[in-house]
């Protein structure tokens, strides 16, 4: 499935690459179009609030069908990962992980098995 990222700081994208995933979408502006269903790996914004471009992109493109989310729970622990959780919620993606910083080494064989990506 098509896989789609956002990373202000590095996070995230460096979790694309850990993946080996060559053929990743970067939303940059937002207004990014994507055909048919697609994986959105994607940082916590603001106070538990999704990045405004990820925003205006899901509402856009309507094939998500699962989240990456990534967070910083020392530094927000109440709203730790919320972007995964509005995402599930609102757009009915299925949370496959969400990881403090890049992630772990457990993180990632959990995310390698759930995309089938071995
Ligand atoms: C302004 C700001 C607000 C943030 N708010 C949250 C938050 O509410 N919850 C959370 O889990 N992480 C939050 N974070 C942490 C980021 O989501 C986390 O550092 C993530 O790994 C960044 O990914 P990136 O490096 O790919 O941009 C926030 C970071 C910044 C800079």
């Amino acid at each position: 499935m098509k896989i789609v990222y956002a990373s202000r700081n590095g996070h995230v994208e460096a979790v694309i690459h850990n993946l080996g995933i060559q053929d990743a979408l970067k939303i940059k502006e937002g207004t990014e179009k994507v055909k048919g269903d697609y994986v959105i790996f994607t940082y916590t914004d603001g106070e538990g609030i999704l990045p405004p471009k990820v925003k205006t992109f899901l509402a856009a493109n309507p094939g998500v069908k699962a989240v990456v989310s990534s967070g910083n729970s020392q530094r927000h622990p109440a709203t730790y990962n919320f972007a995964a959780d509005i995402i599930a919620r609102e757009y009915g993606a299925k949370i496959i992980a969400k990881i403090d910083g890049s992630g772990t080494d457990h993180d990632m064989a959990e995310i390698r098995a759930a995309l089938n990506l071995d």
